[in-house]
């Protein structure tokens, strides 16, 4: 235990790109929790370009059910999110409201309800430098609120 916080600081430290492997999944991964407020944890998602994947844990802390206060974790480019979010509205709640096949969805997870997470990858190579891109909760009227950008970081 002491040995790795300390091989951690090291290569902090020196501020190496190339990390061992337990380092390059931690910088790969993310969690954003979601509450029956309608708010999620954060207004940012930053994705390092060096990473293939990049999973998000989306976390509902909140205590209503899915039905009432569902929330998932959208990701597309900010000029596609109105009209990716009105196709998923009309697909319904079987749908996790994302229409099915559709070219403009990077990644969605699915809808969750108050007490459950559920797991989204994030296909970086789908994220283009230059353009802008946002992460939105797809239910019926939440994406007003929940929503913020995914960027691409070196
Ligand atoms: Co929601």
């Amino acid at each position: 235990m002491k040995n790795t916080t300390h091989i951690a600081g090291f290569l902090a430290l020196l501020g190496f790109a190339a990390y061992g492997n337990t380092a390059a999944a931690a910088t790969c991964a993310t969690t954003v929790q979601a509450n029956d407020a309608m708010q999620f944890s954060t207004k940012t998602i930053a994705v390092p370009s060096s990473c293939k994947q990049f999973t998000v844990t989306l976390k509902h802390t909140g205590q209503l059910p899915v039905a009432v206060m569902g929330h998932n974790l959208v990701v597309t480019k900010a000029t596609d999110m109105a009209g990716v979010g009105a196709d998923g509205m009309k697909s319904g709640a079987a749908a996790n409201y994302v229409k099915a096949g559709d070219a403009r969805v990077i990644a969605a997870s699915k809808l969750v309800g108050g007490g459950q997470s559920t797991v989204v990858n994030i296909p970086v190579a789908k994220l283009k430098a230059g353009e802008s891109y946002e992460f939105f909760c797809s239910f019926p009227g939440h994406s007003s609120m929940m929503r913020g950008t995914v960027s691409l970081t070196k």
